[in-house]
This record gives C-alpha cells, structure tokens and sequence, in this order.
C-alpha cells in the first residue's frame, strides 16, 4: 500500500455521481429525486435542517441503506452499493460521528484493525508503526505517541485518528459526518486542516456540517437538502453563509427550479443538454448537474491558495 499522493498533479475528475436518488422509510420519505456529485480533490459540504436527509443520503453510498429509486455511477461505470464492504471495496469511507475507535488499544493498533501488516507469522509492529508516522506526517497531526491508548486523546485527536485508519485503503471518496461537533475552537481548526490535506492527497471529501463557518472554511462547493429534496448547489467562492441559511431554512426554495441555462456556470459547459437533471439555482449562480463523463471547466477554489 503507497502513502504517496495517488492522484497528485492529474486533472480532477468525476469521482461520483448520484442522480435521481430516492429512499422511503414506511411513511417517510427521507429522500426525493436527489442529484449529487463529487471530484477528486474537492471538498464537498452537505448541509441541510435536522432530518433533512443528510445521513441518509451519505448511508446510501456508504451501502447502509439501498435506494429505492436513483442511480449511482462510480469512476464512470453505474454501480450498486449494496453492503458496507461494497463501499469499502469501491473505494468510499465513511466516517460516522461515533468514530468506532477501540479505546483500549494504541493509536497504530486502531489504524491497522482488520488490516494487520505480517512480517510472516507476526505481526510487522514496526512497519506499522512507520506507516502510521507517515500517514500522520503527511496529514500534519498532532499526536504526541502513537502507543498510547486512544481513550488518552482529546476529541480532535480522535478524529484524526479515526480520519487517518480512513485513509489506509487509500479511498476515493471520505465522507465525514459533523467531524467537528463535539469539538473545541483549537481541535476543530486541526480537524479543518486536516479535512485540507484530503483534498491535497486527491480525495473526494464529503462533510456533513451543522457549522456554517466551518462549511464557508473549508468547502469548495455546498449541496443544501431541504425536506428530503435538493434545495441548491453554491459554489463557496460565491455565497454567503446567509444564502446558505435561507436555502436551508426554506426562505429560499430552489426545489423546483426554473430551466434556464445560465451565463456563466463553474460547473460544466454551457453545452449542457436540457435532459439533465435539474439545475440548481443560487441567488444568480446557476451550477448545472453536469452530465455523465463531462468534467468541471474550473475550480473556483481549494488549489493550496488558501
Ligand atoms: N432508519 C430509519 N427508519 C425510519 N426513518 C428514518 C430512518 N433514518 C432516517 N429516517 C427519517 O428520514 C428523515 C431524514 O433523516 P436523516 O437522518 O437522513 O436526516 P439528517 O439530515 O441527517 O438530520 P440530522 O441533521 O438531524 O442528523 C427523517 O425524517 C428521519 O426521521
Ligand atoms: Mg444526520
């Protein structure tokens, strides 16, 4: 397994592609006609009320939950997600609020479960162990002793660690559900660091976020759920945390969005055919699902500038 860059220095590309999505639960519709998307290299914010359809949008491609209607397409080819090691396989971590770490075992332990290095019939610990300083190396963490037990680490040590075991399959996409809601100001600027250095190793990032200020930090792009529906899709550099909050809010309401073909989108060409799914509108910049195979024009942030 390479801790280098995968994707270092390639042209970002489509790494996911959902469209259409829908999941009913009994009566519920938690999810309707659902459209969302991700690049490698881009740090994608879903935002949206409680029960908006948030988790169980990320639990659909994480292979919790099968959609009931929608398709999924994955590094250009549909695929259906349907267990957790079918994500795993594909290439998707998720990183759920709970972190599901072992508490009683060190750091090295907890990054290599499941996936013990051998150095024939024993365990490699000192392998491991290298490969866990580089990991957090590269990801700039802070942590003082990689044989220590995890229950000693603060919260946001914690999250790195659980974000760096993520990393060991080298994953496409990380999906992050509120990584800083139980955090300090310190500990959740070095998660926010961290969430940066994923989208410099090339990873898609998916983060779910009550915190608008850590959206507005962070993301490249935000997707607003709002009552199960998409309710817009803004570029960062172009919105203000309080457009966001009106199009969570339903003050704004871009569920059933007007077709027009805007006069400048950051998304995809203006060649852009009608049969698309559904333009997402952004108090006056319009970002266009971009069809499938069709690859984002610009980056309006996020190359290391910041
Ligand atoms: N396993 C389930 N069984 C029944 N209903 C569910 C289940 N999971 C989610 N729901 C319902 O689906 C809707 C969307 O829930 P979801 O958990 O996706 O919202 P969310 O946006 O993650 O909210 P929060 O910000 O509170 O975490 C809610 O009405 C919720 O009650
Ligand atoms: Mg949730």
């Amino acid at each position: 397994m390479s801790m280098t860059h995968p994707r270092a220095g390639r042209p970002r590309e489509r790494v996911l592609t959902m469209r259409g999505i829908g999941k009913r639960f009994g009566a519920v519709k938690a999810l309707t006609d659902v459209d969302f998307w991700v690049n490698e290299g881009e740090v994608v914010a879903l935002v949206g009320d409680n029960g908006a359809g948030k988790s169980t949008l990320v639990k659909v491609l994480a292979g919790v939950h099968p959609p009931d209607s929608g398709s999924i397409e994955f590094d250009g080819d549909e695929v259906v997600i349907g267990s957790p090691a079918d994500a795993q396989q594909l290439g998707i971590e998720t990183i759920f609020q709970d972190l599901a770490l072992c508490d009683n075992l060190d750091v090295v332990a907890n990054l290599w479960l499941g996936r013990e290095l051998r150095d024939g019939a024993t365990l490699d610990e000192v392998d491991m162990e290298q490969r866990t300083w580089t990991l957090l190396r590269e990801l700039s963490a802070k942590i003082p002793s990689v044989r220590v037990p995890v229950a000693s680490l603060s919260g946001g040590q914690r999250q790195t660690v659980a974000i760096a075991r993520s990393l060991i399959g080298e994953p496409r996409v990380v999906i992050l559900d509120e990584p800083t809601a139980a955090l300090g100001v310190a500990q959740t600027a070095e998660v926010l660091n961290l969430i940066e250095r994923l989208r410099e190793r090339g990873h898609g990032v998916i983060l779910i976020s009550h915190n608008m200020a850590d959206v507005m930090a962070v993301a490249d792009r935000v997707v607003v759920l709002r009552l199960g529906r998409n309710n817009g899709v803004y570029n960062v550099a172009d919105v203000t945390s309080e457009t966001l909050i009106a199009a969570i809010t339903g003050a704004v309401d871009h569920s059933v969005a007007p077709r027009r073909v805007p006069e400048r989108t950051d998304a995809a060409p203006a060649s852009a055919r009608d049969d698309e799914p559904a333009d997402q509108t952004s108090g006056g910049t319009v970002i266009r699902m971009p069809r499938a195979g069709s690859r984002p024009t610009s980056r309006p942030r996020g190359d290391g500038s910041r």
